[in-house]
């Protein structure tokens, strides 16, 4: 419950780089604005390459220091970071709400999110360990020692900026790294700035934390290629997260890389489902945050037999929702981010009629609001099928039978999350199997994350895994530590 009685942070026009609040000396201007009414938020004056150099000294010179602390001293801070977004709740809320045009729904579940992963990360500094293995060698013990990585750096999208950037940097810190930062150039304050602060009020050491914001077009590749990082953990398109995978693991580097990118989440619903919880799914997992979210509902794919009773029930549904202010309680869809995501959907809803799907529900696009479109008789080439939407659209396909389904849904590149409804489980749990993805869903939406369960895609949604001890593994580094105890017999 949120109880603050703290003055509420500001200075947001700063960066954060070496435990300092510091003016960033680019000449350009990053105007950050509230999606729903233009409003102006902050402006920031942009970083330089040297200040991002600046930021990785710092964090390699941290890091050290921060790796010998005891464990319980790590999770010390990431404990004190839960009871401040605690205390703090309804000023970050807030912040969703205007810098990301977050409803007042979808605010509340990505804080949600971000204070779990917080609490789960918590726990690392003691989870992790090593393993001691038998050798085959006479004389010899084998052991395998997990330790940090030394500095990460992490590049976080505009969707999900608080969860999507905690989910990284949470981790990273609990296990004895630094972390150089670049959040979206939307959400420059939910996806860094404001973490910064919290971090810092939680007492972590200065240049563990570094926070630069500047444009992806002008930094993103130096911060890729510093010599000073061997992991990036990127968030975001998949275009972009191909060309970091190229840029990190090309010329003089080979980094590790997590990318967790796009995605085309099928939404199967088959015969024997029940109708009206598959609509109720359908319309939460598609239409929450206006569907800017990768694991939202792209294809909605039915079984010929209940095709044309779900359609007309979703539409009924979809018809209830309320487009406009974010920050009102009553809100299903609120704004899309920026003038560019607009134009993208635009786009495809042209699109979509001129490739034969039948538009069933649409409405006038009001600046950045786009009321829910809903298309039939959707076909799995189409653009609007194949592609990613990332917006409030949705074609809905009829399926054959439960074999074509599954072989629409798979039809992808893409494999990020996936959804079926069935009356059977054990169906569900063979259709779910068939899927190429990393994650299915039965009876439920395809939008899904849980602090303690394995996160992210395969094909072109990513490589790498989130949460629980999978993201333990992924923000350490394995060493193997031989011991010879008696001498040894070589063959010359
Ligand atoms: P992107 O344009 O890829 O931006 C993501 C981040 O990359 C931003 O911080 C951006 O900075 C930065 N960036 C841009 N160009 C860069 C470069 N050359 N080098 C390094 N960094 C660069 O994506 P977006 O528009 O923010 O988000 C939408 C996409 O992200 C969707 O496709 C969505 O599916 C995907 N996404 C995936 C997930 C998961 S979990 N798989 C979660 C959220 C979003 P600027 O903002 O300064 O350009």
């Amino acid at each position: 419950m949120s109880t603050n009685t703290t003055s509420a942070y500001s200075d947001f026009h700063l960066q954060f780089i070496a435990g300092e609040w510091q003016t960033g000396k680019d000449d350009s201007t990053n105007t950050n604005t509230n999606p729903y009414n233009g409003d102006t938020l902050v402006e920031i004056q942009q970083a330089t390459k040297d200040q991002l150099n600046e930021a990785y000294d710092a964090a390699t010179q941290a890091q050290e220091a921060w790796a010998k602390q005891t464990p319980a001293e790590r999770a010390a801070v990431l404990y004190k970071v839960v009871n401040i977004l605690d205390q703090r709740q309804e000023e970050i809320v807030d912040w969703l709400i205007k810098e990301s045009g977050s409803t007042r729904i979808k605010a509340m579940v990505e804080f949600g999110a971000t204070r779990a992963i917080t609490l789960e990360a918590a726990t690392f500094p003691n989870r992790v360990h090593g393993e001691i293995r038998p050798s085959n060698t006479p004389g010899k013990e084998n052991f395998i020692y997990r330790e940090p990585i030394g500095v990460v750096a992490v590049i976080s999208p505009w969707n999900f900026p608080l969860h999507l950037t905690q989910r990284s940097i949470a981790p990273a810190l609990a296990l004895g790294n630094a972390v150089v930062l670049k959040p979206a150039s939307d959400t420059p304050v939910t996806g860094g700035l404001l973490l910064a602060k919290v971090f810092e009020e939680a007492g972590l050491p200065k240049g563990l934390l570094n926070v630069v914001v500047g444009s992806g077009s002008e930094i993103g590749d130096a911060i890729v290629e510093h010599k000073a990082s061997s992991f990036v953990s990127f968030t975001g398109s998949t275009s972009v997260g191909k060309h970091i995978g190229e840029l990190a693991n090309g010329g003089e580097h080979i980094k590790q890389v997590a990318l967790e990118l796009g995605g085309n989440s099928p939404f199967v619903v088959l015969k024997d489902a029940d109708i009206d919880q598959a609509v109720k799914a359908a319309v939460f997992g598609k239409f929450l945050h206006q569907g800017q979210i990768c694991m939202a509902i792209n294809r909605i794919i039915v079984e010929n037999e209940v095709y044309d009773e779900f359609v007309e029930r979703f539409l009924s549904h979809v018809k209830t929702l309320q487009v406009g202010d974010p920050n009102d309680q009553g809100t299903a869809i609120g704004p899309i981010i920026n003038e560019k995501q607009v134009q993208s959907l635009r786009d495809k809803i042209d699109e979509a009629q001129k490739e034969g799907a039948k538009m069933l529900l649409s409405g006038e696009i009001n600046g950045q609001l786009v009321p829910p479109h809903v298309f039939t008789e959707v076909t799995r080439e189409m653009d609007i099928a194949y592609n990613e939407i990332f917006g409030p659209l949705i074609g809905i396909i009829r399926a054959k039978n439960e074999e074509d389904a599954l072989s629409i849904a798979n039809d992808s590149m893409y494999g990020l999350s996936s959804a079926v409804f069935t009356a059977d489980m054990q169906k569900g749990l063979r259709f779910a199997r068939g899927i190429r993805a990393g994650m299915t869903h039965i009876n439920d939406i395809p939008v899904n994350d849980e602090s303690n369960v394995a996160f992210g895609g395969e094909k072109n949604s990513g490589i790498g895994r989130f949460n629980g001890e999978w993201v333990l593994e992924e923000f350490t580094r394995t060493h193997w530590i031989s011991m010879q105890n008696e001498p040894r017999e070589y063959p010359f």
